[in-house]
C-alpha cells in the first residue's frame, strides 16, 4: 500500500481514525487522551466517502479500516455503530441519506408512537489494523428511547437515548459523562487497553 501522505508516518503517536464526524472524533480523542493523536481520512488526502456496504457492524468497521489502510499504508481504526430496539434502527440511512439526524429522530419518535416497549441498545464495533493484525473491540450500552428530544450535546440519536441508571439523555451530558457509559466510550477504552498492553503508548 502506498501512503498518500508519508509525512504522517513520522510519529508513532498518530493513528488514523476512519471518520470525518467531528463529534465522534472529539469523543474518541477524549478517551485516548494525550497518548495518541487522531488523524482523519481527510488529513491523509482521503476525501471520498469510505465504503460501508456490509450487513454487520463488524463487517462495516472492518471494511472501513481496510479501505483506509489500503489508501494510507498506516495503522488505523474504524468504528461502526447501530441502535437496536423496538422497532429497530439498523442504519444511518433510517429516514433518508443518514446525515439528517433531525429527520432520523423524528421518524424514530413517529415509529414509536404508542409503543410501550422503548428499550434500546447502542452497539459499537471497532476494527483496529496494526501491522498485519486486525483486532475487534465492542462496546454496548442499554437504555431507552424517550418521548421527546432533550439536550443539545452530542449527535445522532443522543437527544432521544437515556442510558440505564441515568435520568438524562446523552445530549444532556457532557462529553466525559457520555463517554463514561456510552457504547463508543466502552469500545475505545478496550482499544486503549490493548494498545497500552502492546507497548504502543
Ligand atoms: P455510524 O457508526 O457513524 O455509521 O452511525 C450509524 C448511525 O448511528 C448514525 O445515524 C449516527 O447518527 C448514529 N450514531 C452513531 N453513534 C451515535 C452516538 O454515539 N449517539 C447517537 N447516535 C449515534
Amino acid at each position: 500500500a502506498t501512503a498518500r501522505n508519508p509525512a504522517l508516518n513520522a510519529s508513532l503517536m498518530k493513528i488514523v481514525f476512519a471518520t470525518n464526524n467531528a463529534h465522534k472524533l472529539a469523543e474518541v480523542q477524549a478517551v485516548l487522551g494525550d497518548a495518541y493523536e487522531l488523524v482523519t481520512p481527510r488529513m491523509c488526502g482521503v476525501e471520498e466517502e469510505i465504503p460501508e456496504n456490509q450487513p454487520t457492524l463488524e463487517g462495516n468497521a472492518s471494511e472501513k479500516s481496510h479501505y483506509l489502510r489500503a489508501c494510507t499504508g498506516l495503522d488505523c481504526f474504524a468504528d461502526d455503530t447501530g441502535l437496536d430496539g423496538a422497532p429497530g434502527v439498523h442504519s444511518a440511512r433510517y429516514a433518508s441519506d443518514g446525515h439528517d439526524f433531525a429527520a432520523n429522530n423524528r421518524l424514530l419518535l413517529r415509529n414509536l408512537e404508542g409503543v410501550a416497549n422503548r428499550r434500546a441498545r447502542f452497539r459499537t464495533v471497532i476494527s483496529l489494523l496494526v501491522g498485519d493484525e486486525e483486532h475487534l473491540f465492542e462496546g454496548v450500552v442499554e437504555g431507552r428511547i424517550v418521548e421527546r428530544e432533550s439536550g443539545a450535546e452530542g449527535f445522532g440519536y443522543d437527544p432521544l437515548f437515556v442510558p440505564d441508571g441515568c435520568d438524562r439523555t446523552f445530549a444532556e451530558m457532557s462529553p466525559d459523562e457520555k463517554n463514561a457509559v456510552s457504547h463508543r466510550g466502552r469500545a475505545v477504552r478496550k482499544l486503549v487497553a490493548f494498545l497500552r498492553a502492546r507497548g504502543e503508548k
